[in-house]
């Protein structure tokens, strides 16, 4: 089990539930960072006692090192104060429940410390999985999968040569509008679309949950990880969110890891990898469950997913485009500014129009997530 912790993303669904493991495995908390929570940060700070706290956003920092006064922890602000938080003395191990792909910088700032990666934080293996892998292999650092399938993946794969492996079968429910069709969601609001019918989650991944984006996510976070081809992993459509995902082994076998929907689990498994803890999370009762249910997702009917294996095909910039892209089009939407259909029609527009770069050095990748940041934008304006 790990020894002490950074939580970046310290109040939102995955940080929230990563201080409740902390808590209940008295794992001490060194550092914490978010956006602008301060209410929050206020409290986790007064219970953790942590070193260190980086406030993204200056204001709120200035905010929260007023409330702090009384107690000894430094506050940052920014993405410096992120990067400290991450390599923060004492923590061999961070969670990255950061949303975005702002998590990138102090994700690779922890790998060359040879810090633990708990890895939420999807979207730094998104825009920048080839240059985040090889910086940590070359130092060694471990990085465990947070996201319930990867985790489900890693899991099935655990003790196994990497020859055994055939091909994934990444699983997921197909979000609150499976089967509806680009007519159908042409309304749909973002109450709607944050509205899951299984998992908990921040507002962001609950969109791309419902446009399946988040599957396409997943689809380019489990070829890093697993360092296979994109012919070599299949989605598939799994509604009981029972199974979270799984591996064909070459001779057939096929082996899943299934449980309820809760991510306390996979966060849990990150921090005391490679023992396993009695965890709070319920037991699957199998009778109940009945019947599950699998099929192929329908590339018509979800263009974002189709669009997410076009650029893990492509490889280069495409999958940085399409994900940083894909944060402003959901930002926009989740602010009203455009409707649900907008988020697929603008990402694939900035896929289409901006530069593609095969081979990517880290400053080319944050060049085109600022580009197809404001490509969007000013698609929007
Ligand atoms: N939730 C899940 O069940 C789940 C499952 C698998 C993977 N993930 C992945 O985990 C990550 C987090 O998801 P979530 O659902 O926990 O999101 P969330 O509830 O929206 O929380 C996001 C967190 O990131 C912080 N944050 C956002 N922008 C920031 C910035 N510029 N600087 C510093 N902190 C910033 C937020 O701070 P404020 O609160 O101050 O805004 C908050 O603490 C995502 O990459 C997601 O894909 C989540």
């Amino acid at each position: 089990m790990v020894k002490g912790i950074a939580i970046l993303g310290s109040t939102g669904s995955i940080g929230r539930q990563t201080a409740q493991a902390a808590r209940r495995l008295e794992i001490p908390v060194l550092s914490l960072a978010a956006r602008r929570d301060v209410d929050l940060l206020e409290r986790q700070a007064r219970e953790f006692h942590p070193r260190y706290i980086a406030v993204y956003d200056s204001e709120a920092a200035a905010e929260l090192r007023r409330r702090l006064a009384d107690t000894s922890v430094e506050v940052g602000e920014g993405e410096e104060g992120l990067c400290a938080a991450a390599v923060v003395d004492g923590a061999d191990c961070v969670v990255t429940g950061v949303s975005g792909s702002i998590g990138l910088k102090p994700t690779l700032a922890a790998i060359r410390r040879k810090r633990r990666i708990a890895l939420a934080n999807k979207e730094t293996l998104v825009c920048a999985g080839e240059i985040v892998m090889a910086e940590a292999e070359r130092c060694g650092a471990e990085i465990l999968p947070v996201d319930s399938e990867h985790s489900a993946i890693f899991q099935s794969l655990a003790g196994r040569d990497k020859s055994e492996l055939h091909r994934i079968l990444l699983t997921g429910s197909g979000g609150p509008f499976r089967g509806w069709t680009r007519e159908q969601t042409k309304d749909v609001t973002p109450e709607q679309a944050v509205r899951h019918p299984n998992w908990s989650m921040g507002a962001k991944i609950s969109v791309d949950s419902a446009t399946m984006m988040n599957k396409g996510l997943e689809f380019i976070e489990a070829m890093h990880l697993f360092s296979v081809t994109p012919d070599r992993i299949k989605v598939l459509i799994h509604p009981e969110s029972a199974v979270h995902s799984m591996v064909e082994l070459v001779d057939g076998t096929v082996i899943a890891q299934l449980g309820v929907p809760d991510m306390g689990l996979p966060i849990q498994y990150a921090l005391t990898w490679p023992e396993r803890r009695e965890s709070e999370t319920a037991f699957l009762d199998f009778a109940k469950l009945g019947t599950m249910h699998f099929e192929d997702p329908d590339p018509e009917k979800l263009p974002c997913l189709r669009l997410a294996m076009e650029c893990a095909r492509q490889g280069g910039t495409a999958p940085c485009v399409l994900s940083a892209a894909n944060e402003a089009a959901v930002g926009a939407f989740l602010g009203r500014r455009i409707g649900y259909n907008d988020i697929y029609r603008l990402v694939a527009s900035a896929v289409e129009g901006l530069e593609f770069l095969p081979h990517p050095a880290l400053e080319d990748i944050l060049r085109m997530d600022r580009l197809a940041r404001d490509y969007v934008k000013a698609a929007i304006d």
